[in-house]
């Protein structure tokens, strides 16, 4: 597949971030705290400033919103938007679920995505009319239709207070009539999964632009449907997530909503 300038920049950036992640994995961190257990390291930043140097060089013009710093231009027609590590709980712990995420927003709608998995050494990569390639190779979402065969992933937020209900009391319906849930601790991988089918759904709320930007796209691209709660595109005001497989959705969509 050819891809375009916009996608070889996003590969160029996420493999720029992950030379970075993989200098410092399973080394001594200075570890800081923006919560009580939400860890940012300098290989969170030193990975970003790695990924913006890539993408401004080529793209000056072009807007930046990224996890860590304050810079927030969502608002311009194209707009990239970096996860420079995501699974920061992962990496500080040694476990090798971790990756770069870089989405291109164009106007209203993400156009490339790219995750990168440096440990595993897989690459995820998808551009708008496409398609959706693992190192290389089309990934198609599952086609599971029963629920009760299906292996769903999820995530639980860093602040989880005011959530707590609704947070398990999903858990605990979709325990009920699901195969099995995983918990990866990264929003980015869990979207890549379903993707190529090893998951069949994943669920989170209070996700960032940024945790789920790139996955967005190669959902969609793989054959996927990516909503909020409310099935709408409101994602990233929202900040709910359900990105499953075409049989699956509406199913989820409606236990997602029994609990309020
Ligand atoms: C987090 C991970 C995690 C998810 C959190 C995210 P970070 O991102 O994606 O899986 O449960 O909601 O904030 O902080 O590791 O980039
Ligand atoms: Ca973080
Ligand atoms: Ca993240
Ligand atoms: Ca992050």
């Amino acid at each position: 597949m050819k891809f375009s300038k916009y996608a070889q920049t996003a590969l160029a950036a996420a493999n720029a971030g992950a030379d970075v992640l993989m200098k410092y994995y399973q080394k001594t961190l200075n570890v800081e705290y923006k919560g009580i257990t939400d860890p940012v390291s300098q290989a969170d930043k030193n990975s970003q400033k790695a990924v913006i140097k890539v993408i401004k060089d080529i793209f000056p013009q072009h807007g930046v919103l990224a996890e860590e710093d304050g810079v927030n231009e969502i608002k311009k027609d194209y707009c990239w938007i970096i996860d420079p590590l995501d699974g920061t709980v992962n990496f500080v712990h040694g476990v090798p679920l971790f990756c770069v995420s870089i989405g291109l927003k164009y106007k209203n709608e993400i156009i490339v995505g790219v995750i990168y998995s440096p440990v595993m050494k897989e690459i995820f990569i998808a551009e708008k009319g496409k398609g959706a390639y693992l190192n290389g190779k089309r990934i198609k979402v599952s086609d599971t239709s029963k629920l009760i065969r299906s292996l769903a992933v999820t995530g639980f937020p860093y602040e989880l207070e005011g959530r707590r209900k609704r947070v398990f009391g999903n858990f605990e319906n979709i325990v009920s009539c699901a195969q099995g849930i995983r918990r990866l601790g990264s929003a980015a991988l869990d979207m890549a999964y379903v993707a190529c089918g090893r998951f069949d759904f994943f669920w989170e709320e209070t996700l960032k632009p940024w945790d789920i930007a790139a996955g967005i796209i190669i959902v969609k691209e793989a054959g996927g449907i990516v909503t909020d709660y409310n099935g709408t595109k409101n994602y990233f005001s929202s900040s709910t997530l359900l990105a499953a497989n075409k049989k699956l959705h509406k199913q989820v969509l409606k236990i997602l909503n029994e609990t309020k």
